[in-house]
Formats: structure tokens, C-alpha cells, sequence
């Protein structure tokens, strides 16, 4: 790879495929949920271990509400669960938690544990973790226009500085996961030039290694901007 190729700041992933890993094994639904939550894990420490400056995860989208609400309890709990085991682990290794989404849509005992979690890691300097919660691209920018607009003209400019991801470098790279290929509605302003990568890897066998994988691929992209 030569010097010049381009190097990602900020990657985003689709984390799909949970639920057919576990039809796959005649498992319960909520056991392919759990193992995605360790392959979270491995591609979080993966990605501070490669550099990334910012890491967008897809958790639950603003349309996920639509699944039976058991599945959507056994999300919660293990989100919560998430937090408790390794916030500690991510802290220390100077991981910044962030979350886009509105997530205070969410019971007031996950609300209450993400505030806490997000706030302990806000001064880190390291990667950035951001969680989508209760995420959906056109809820974004239809709240970013809406601060926009009472602020004054609506431009791409003013628009992206009211997104949840204002703080952040600009999306790179865009993994998607499970053999799917369509957004449904993940940063579909952000995505705007960034690269696309799609795998039939399901996200509970993802690791390291694959974000490796594509990372590399991004790696020899021309990017052109509509530029020549
Ligand atoms: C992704 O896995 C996890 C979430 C959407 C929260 P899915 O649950 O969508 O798994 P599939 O797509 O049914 O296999
Ligand atoms: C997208 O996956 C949302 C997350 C990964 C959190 P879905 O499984 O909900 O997407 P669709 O329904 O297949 O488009
Ligand atoms: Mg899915």
C-alpha cells in the first residue's frame, strides 16, 4: 500500500445479521443479539488498535420499534448490559462514547446509564464510539434543519452542523454486514461521498480482522468527489 492511499478516519457499520446467525443454528434470537454484542467488542478494540479516529455503530434505528417488544426489551438489556462490562475497559483505553439518535426516547434506566457513560468518557482523546440509538437518518436532518432554519439560512453547510455527527470527521467508509445492501436510513446525508463496503460475513462472526479486511479495500479507492 503506498503512502499516499487513502487512510480512514471515520468508518461507519451496519451491524446486521444477527437474527439469521442464530436461524442458522436453530438458536434463539436474542443468543444471536448476545454474540453480536461480543463481536462489538472485538471490532471496538480492533478499531482503536488500527487508529480509526471515529467508529459509527448502527444499534437500533428509528424503525426497530416496529419488532415484537421482546426483542426490543432483550436489545435493551443488553445494551445495558454492554455498558456495565465494559465501559470501564473502553474508558481507560481513552474510547470517547458518543451517541447520535435520540435516545432519551428510551426507558429512563438506559437514558440514565448511557448519560453517565457518555459523560465519564468525554474528555478522553481517543477513538470515538458512536452509538446510533433510536437512529434514523431523516429524524436527523429533519431536527438538524428544523435548529438550522431557527438560526437562520438553510445551506448543506448549516444543515451539517446541526447533525447528531457535527463533531465528528467526515464519513470515510460504510460497512454493512449480512449479504443486505441497502441503508435503511443510516447516515444518508453523511454517506454522501463516502465508500461503500458490503459483506455476507453476519455481524455476529465479524471481527478485527474483517474491519482489517475492508479497510484495506477502502485503501485502494480513488476518490474522486466529482472532481477528475
Ligand atoms: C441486526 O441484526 C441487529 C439489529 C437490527 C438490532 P438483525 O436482528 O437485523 O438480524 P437479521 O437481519 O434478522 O438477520
Ligand atoms: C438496520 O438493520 C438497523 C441496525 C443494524 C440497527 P435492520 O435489520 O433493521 O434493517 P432492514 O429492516 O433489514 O432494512
Ligand atoms: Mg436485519
Amino acid at each position: 500500500m503506498s503512502s499516499d492511499a487513502p487512510r480512514a478516519r471515520h468508518v461507519a457499520i451496519i451491524m446486521d445479521g444477527n437474527g439469521r446467525w442464530a436461524k442458522k443454528r436453530r438458536l434463539p434470537r436474542a443468543l444471536g443479539h448476545q454474540r453480536g454484542v461480543e463481536a462489538v467488542r472485538k471490532v471496538v478494540r480492533g478499531a482503536r488498535e488500527l487508529g480509526l479516529e471515529a467508529l459509527t455503530l448502527y444499534a437500533f434505528s428509528t424503525e426497530n420499534w416496529r419488532r415484537p417488544e421482546e426483542e426490543v426489551t432483550d436489545l435493551m438489556s443488553l445494551m445495558k448490559r454492554f455498558i456495565i462490562s465494559d465501559l470501564d475497559e473502553f474508558a481507560e483505553a481513552g474510547v470517547r462514547l458518543k451517541i447520535i439518535g435520540d435516545y432519551t426516547a428510551f426507558k429512563p434506566d438506559v437514558v440514565e446509564l448511557v448519560d453517565k457513560a457518555v459523560n465519564r468518557t468525554s474528555g478522553n482523546s481517543g477513538t470515538t464510539l458512536a452509538v446510533a440509538l433510536n437512529y434514523g437518518s431523516q429524524d436527523e436532518i429533519a431536527r438538524a434543519a428544523t435548529k438550522a432554519a431557527a438560526k437562520g439560512p438553510i445551506t448543506p453547510e448549516t444543515i451539517s452542523a446541526e447533525l447528531d455527527t457535527a463533531d465528528m470527521p467526515p464519513l470515510d467508509l460504510l460497512i454493512r454486514t449480512s449479504g443486505e445492501v441497502r441503508l435503511s436510513n443510516f447516515l444518508l446525508w453523511q454517506a454522501a461521498y463516502a465508500e461503500m463496503y458490503f459483506t455476507d460475513v453476519l455481524w455476529p462472526d465479524y471481527t478485527a480482522e474483517h474491519l482489517k479486511e475492508a479497510l484495506d479495500a477502502f485503501a485502494s479507492r480513488e476518490r474522486r468527489y466529482g472532481g477528475r
